[in-house]
């Protein structure tokens, strides 16, 4: 149920559109991932819709996001990138849940545990300096460790560290010593991977079987690039005041707006409490194409924007969609188009569209 005149709109056609032009562009398997709620658009409606057209494997940060990918029926794969604690081991063999081995000391932590049936992909660090096993004597540690407790060693994969860069030298470099120890490895893994979006769309990994998508499949880019994909959210608010403000009157908390005029002031229920950053203070909002300025502090519920004409309570405006993208917002607000998408936080009501209807409400802080 929506409350507030606030919400992400979410696409789940354009989802499903970005899935498939991915997939025929690159004709590699799909890793889609779904870290921190699928980059706010809805973690399970996301996977499950890309369950519907046939995606076998989806990638999280921890256990916490594979649960509730599986509480709400997801029944696939699912890669878990980040650390897992011991604790967790047994969750994960019963969940069929796959972890990623970040480290030998992580792995030897197991050691008396059993990890029978443990689906595993190992990660090399080669140059991230993140997760990952570094050089090929820690490598063929985890490897004994792995088989002797009867693990599924079911894939490998290194992560680039500069994958927009136009120049792709260390690409190159990280893609060359990462194929370097998987050939002293002489193991038939069933997965492997190296690229993320931004690998994807840029440099060629042949020996990979499958790539790790996450920003390009919510139909955002971060580099220029031909693939042909559509943005999946977009975010809108109402009117919910607006009133005519005399010249030297000023808008909201510190005054640190005055009106050159008069002036017509609409009052919208978005702030930094739903993740609105107060840098969005002075960027557009559109109301029927018509760029609206937001002037004066944004509010933790609320913020201003001067329009054009008195408008109705109820007229709806656009933060992003056609008239600003998510790319658009990040520039405009020095961040990366990741963070734009991230920031939007659970008390953003998600709604969910497909072939033109509204199919389903999420309000997680209504509908526990
Ligand atoms: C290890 C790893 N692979 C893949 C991705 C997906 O990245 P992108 O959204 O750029 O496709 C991420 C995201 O942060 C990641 O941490």
């Amino acid at each position: 149920m929506l409350y507030r005149d606030t919400w992400a709109q979410i696409n789940l056609d354009n989802l499903s559109y970005n899935y498939l032009s991915i997939k025929k562009t690159i004709n590699k398997e799909l890793f889609c991932v779904l870290k921190a709620n699928a980059y706010g658009h809805g973690d399970y409606q996301v996977a499950r819709t890309l369950q519907q057209i046939g995606c076998s494997y989806v990638a999280v940060s921890s256990v916490d996001e594979a649960m509730t990918l599986r509480r709400n029926g997801y029944t696939n794969n699912i890669l878990i990138l980040g650390y897992v604690k011991k604790e967790n081991i047994k969750l994960l063999i019963e969940e069929n849940i796959t972890m990623t081995v970040t480290s030998l000391l992580g792995l030897i932590e197991l050691n008396d545990i059993s990890l029978e049936g443990l689906k595993v992909h190992i990660k090399i660090d080669t140059g991230m300096n993140r997760f990952g096993l570094k050089n090929i004597q820690d490598i063929n540690s985890a490897f004994t460790l792995l088989k002797c407790k009867n693990a599924i060693i079911e894939g490998i994969f290194t992560h680039y560290h500069s994958a927009d860069s136009i120049d792709k030298t260390s690409c190159e470099r990280q893609c060359k010593w990462f194929y370097h120890i998987v050939d002293q490895l002489n193991y038939k893994f069933k997965w492997i991977h190296t690229c993320n979006s931004d690998a994807t769309l840029s440099f060629l990994d042949e020996r990979s079987n499958a790539v790790r998508v996450g920003l390009v499949l919510y139909g955002v880019k971060s580099i220029p690039s031909e693939i042909d994909v559509r943005p999946v959210l977009s975010l809108y608010s109402k009117i919910a005041c607006i009133k005519k403000v005399k010249a030297t009157e000023t808008i909201g908390y510190g005054a640190t707006y005055s009106c050159d005029e008069d002036e017509i002031i609409a009052t919208i229920p978005i702030g930094y409490g739903d993740g609105f950053i107060t840098t969005n203070k002075g960027r557009f909002v559109s109301i029927e194409g018509r760029a609206c300025q937001i002037v004066g502090k944004v509010c933790m519920d609320l913020c201003m924007i001067k329009v054009p004409e008195m408008y109705n309570i109820g007229t709806k405006v656009e933060i992003i969609g056609e008239f600003t993208s998510v790319e658009d917002m990040g520039r405009q607000l020095n961040v990366i188009p990741y963070e734009v998408l991230c920031l939007l936080n659970d008390r953003v009501p998600r709604v969910f569209m497909k072939n033109n209807q509204e199919i389903e409400v999420i309000n997680l802080r209504v509908d526990k």
